[in-house]
């Protein structure tokens, strides 16, 4: 039986990350990908194929292609969640009444970058110079190219990337004394229920008083809206979804054909999610040349690629329980379709006309 990846990289060898500054310096990027080494990432995935039901963990949608065709999902007229975050982002900054200075920003699942800029733009310049942004992402192309953006449209803004997994590599993010852990898009609903109460306890074990989090959760809605956000009529979310059968035929040496499965999406009301599932259209035989195995799988098997849980007041209680921090506050929008969570470690007061 393998030891499970969490296990492995309790200990992780002592190598030095891959460290890579753009050519004007203007930032810095450690690569810890390594660490957890490409046999540790194939084993993973070769598990969740066996398992029943058969699943691949998220985070290998994001190549570079599958990171782009998450970008061409934010842009989609049903997926409300993006734009409805960065409505509420857009004057987000002063109501955190967070003192900027000397502030460390440690963005998990930072992606295009796109959702902190809208913070960031908001910070007086004076203050902005002594700001340290640290995006945090496993997609290390994603990352370089939106670190450099970044640094483009904030010159003066400090900006040291951890290309990390950070459901596994926690332990990697920066030790300051101020910091502010952003966790937007609702990325945090993509894992398991006891990941994510794992990684609340985690967060909340490594924060210390003075830090916040900012915590961006879609909410429970009209099932009709979430099932069209995950089965746009282009058609992006079901070349999103393939896109993965590449991804691992890539890293394992497979050769899954993805015009052979169909795009699921649809909302388990039960377990408050949406599921997205690849179903198998005939039988086939999948060949994996990094172990010289194969795996028979039939007509209507399927292979379970994302779960993406939506929340309600009781779960942002619930999560903020589970880690030891208060709530200080729930920005919405008008229908409360999307919220973003302010947590922290001491109690803070609650803030006139907040809910
Ligand atoms: N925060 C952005 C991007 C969301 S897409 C937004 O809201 O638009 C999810 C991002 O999380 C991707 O960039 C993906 O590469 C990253 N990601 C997913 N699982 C991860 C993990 N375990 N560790 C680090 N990054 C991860
Ligand atoms: C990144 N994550 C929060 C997206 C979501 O909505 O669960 C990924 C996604 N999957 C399909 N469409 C978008």
């Amino acid at each position: 039986m393998h030891t499970p990846l969490s296990n492995r990289l309790k200990n992780p060898n002592m190598t030095k990350p891959e460290t890579q500054t753009d050519s004007q310096n203007h930032f810095l990027l450690d690569n810890h990908l390594p660490e957890i080494g490409l046999q540790a990432m194939r084993e993973e995935v070769m598990e969740g194929l066996k398992d029943t039901p058969r699943c691949i963990p998220s985070k290998y949608f994001y190549d570079r292609e599958g990171s782009a065709l998450f970008e061409e999902i934010t842009r989609l007229p049903e997926y409300y969640l993006s734009r409805t975050e960065k409505a509420i982002l857009s004057t987000l900054w002063n109501k955190l009444a967070i003192d900027a200075h000397n502030l460390h920003i440690i963005e998990l699942g930072s992606g295009d970058c796109s959702k902190i800029q809208l913070l960031l733009r908001e910070i007086p310049a004076n203050a902005l110079s002594t700001v340290t942004y640290h995006p945090v992402d496993i997609s290390s192309n994603v990352l370089k190219e939106s670190a450099g953006k970044l640094t483009q449209q904030f010159p003066h803004l400090t900006v040291h990337g951890l290309v990390a997994d950070f459901m596994h590599q926690i332990h990697l993010l920066p030790h300051a004394h101020k910091r502010l852990f952003c966790f937007f898009g609702s990325t945090i609903g993509n894992f398991g229920k006891s990941e994510i109460n794992a990684l609340m306890e985690r967060l909340g074990t490594l924060m210390t008083n003075g830090d916040y989090l900012l915590l961006g959760l879609d909410m429970i809605k009209e099932i009709d809206v979430l099932e069209a956000a995950y089965n746009d009529k282009q058609g992006v979310t079901e070349r999103f979804n393939k896109n993965m059968l590449k991804v691992v035929n890539e890293l394992l040496g497979a050769d899954f054909h993805p015009g052979l499965f169909n795009h699921r999406a649809f909302y388990n009301e039960e377990n408050h999610r949406i599921e997205m599932h690849l179903d198998a259209r005939e039988d086939m035989m999948v060949t994996f040349g990094f172990n010289n195995s194969t795996i028979e799988i039939k007509a209507g098997e399927n292979i379970h690629t994302e779960n993406s849980h939506k929340f309600d007041r009781g779960h942002i209680r619930n999560m903020g329980e589970m880690a030891g921090l208060s709530v200080g506050h729930v920005f919405t929008d008008p229908e409360e379709w999307f919220s973003l969570v302010l947590y922290s470690k001491q109690a803070v007061p609650k803030k006139p006309g907040g809910s």
